[in-house]
């Protein structure tokens, strides 16, 4: 397998009572061990399938820190392949994305083909017996498991583990509220990402995106500045819970009560209907008038999925681990196919929050950069993480809820992090 082998390892100094240790954020040997547990050994997801969508489509993206290839074979399936020339290990491709039947090498030439295949190597007469003895294993290393749901597609470095459908649990609701809002029910996320170089841990970022407890200060300016003229008509009292849904996966969400008010609206984007008539009557003709009606109110979530993953109403966020301080995150709007005038919309809300002048992001930015100089700053000590512990109420499903600012979510992905970061790895 691809996990090399690792010290047993005591979760138990590092994570306890609802309290997390500094060095989960700073410390090389930590950062190494999540690579090798929760990226080399769970899912995580990798590319949409509306970005390899052809036969030849494929993009370059990273599991943890390997790099891998997403390629649509001519065979018709979808492979992540390890961006590796078996030669000498010279990064095959270095594209972003592009369609192409095969990859060769810029180092000696070795050429495979879109499936991993080896098809080619230069100035054969070189290379004799031996050579072909093992031409046939030299094929780019493929990721033994690749699964999809709804288009999101996810891979594991691991041959044995639990399936995809188990891994999301409760998190493919997060995906089906997104999916709902399509009347194609498919979304496309082939237009491009907005990059963002965090120098924060990576857990900092997925973490922020489920902490409501930040953003009346971290976005303060933001609300000032959007509140008077665009959100007038959100009640006083907007309400919010947090849900820890189990295996890591949370969710901060606008209560039912909440979204009754915002009935004549376009989910959260407060897009009146009256302005999308032909994007409603498409939702209805596919849904039926009550569906759609039920799937505007619902709207999309603001979920993290476990490790790397975060659906935020009409946008999606993605993060590669870079080093312990340093994180990439990708960032795009949902496209609903054939809807142009509902996209736009999405587009200019997505670069306001999200893009590279984007309001929230620059804000969230700034704030983990800070918070990595902080931990820094002197050896780390322990982090608090029990705000709303007495607000936390488990629902018949085994859901966590509890109020808007509580530290449920983080808690939630922690008790994840420390029975994976701590579990046995094999050689
Ligand atoms: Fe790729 Fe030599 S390293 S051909
Ligand atoms: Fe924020």
């Amino acid at each position: 397998t691809a996990a090399p082998a690792a010290e047993p390892f005591d979760v138990s100094a590092i994570v306890k009572n609802h309290r997390v240790h500094g060095s989960v954020y700073t410390s090389p040997e930590i950062f190494q061990r999540e690579l090798d547990t929760i990226f080399r050994t769970g899912w995580v997801y990798v590319a949409h399938e509306s970005e390899v969508a052809e036969e030849g489509d494929y993009l370059t993206r990273r599991i943890g820190r390997d790099p891998v290839v997403v390629a649509h074979g001519r065979d018709g399936v979808i492979r992540v392949l390890l961006n590796r020339c078996s030669h000498r290990a010279n990064r095959l491709c270095n594209a972003e994305s592009g369609n192409a039947t095969s990859f060769r090498c810029p180092y000696h030439g070795w050429t495979f083909s879109n499936d991993g295949s080896l098809t080619a190597v230069p100035m054969r007469d070189g290379y004799g017996e031996e050579f072909q003895k093992v031409r046939a294993t030299l094929g780019m290393s493929e990721a033994p498991r690749v699964d999809s749901y709804g288009g999101f597609i996810f891979a594991s470095l691991a041959a044995e583990g639990i399936s995809l459908k188990e891994h999301l649990g409760g998190a493919t609701k997060a995906i089906d509220r997104v999916l709902d809002l399509s009347p194609t029910g498919k979304i496309d996320l082939n237009h491009g990402w907005m990059k963002h170089l965090h120098h924060a841990n990576w857990k900092m970022v997925v973490e922020n995106n489920v902490d409501g407890y930040h953003a009346l200060f971290t976005h303060a300016s933001v609300y000032d500045a959007i509140r008077p003229a665009k959100v007038s008509h959100v009640p006083s009292k907007v309400e919010v819970v947090v849900r820890d849904i189990g295996g890591g996966h949370s969710e901060i969400d606008y209560s039912a009560e909440y979204r009754k008010l915002d009935e004549e609206f376009v989910w959260y984007g407060r897009i009146p209907r009256t302005k999308l008539p032909e994007y409603v009557e498409a939702l209805e003709a596919t849904h039926g008038v009550e569906k759609a009606h039920d799937a505007l109110v619902i709207g999309p979530s603001h979920t993290l999925i476990w490790p790397n993953l975060f659906l935020a109403e009409m946008n999606v966020m993605y993060v590669e681990p870079i080093a312990p301080d340093e994180t990439i995150a990708y960032t795009a709007a949902v496209i609903v196919p054939g809807q142009d005038k509902l996209n736009e919309r999405t587009m200019r809300r997505s670069e306001g929050a999200m893009g590279p002048a984007g309001f929230l992001i620059a804000d969230d930015g700034e704030i983990g950069m800070r918070n990595q100089a902080g931990l820094a700053a002197r050896d780390p000590e322990w982090l608090e993480l029990s705000r709303g512990l007495e607000t936390d109420i488990e629902d018949e499903t085994g859901i966590v809820n509890s109020d808007k600012s509580a530290e449920t979510p983080q808690r939630g992905f922690y008790r994840q992090w420390a029975s994976v970061v701590g579990q046995e790895v094999s050689a």
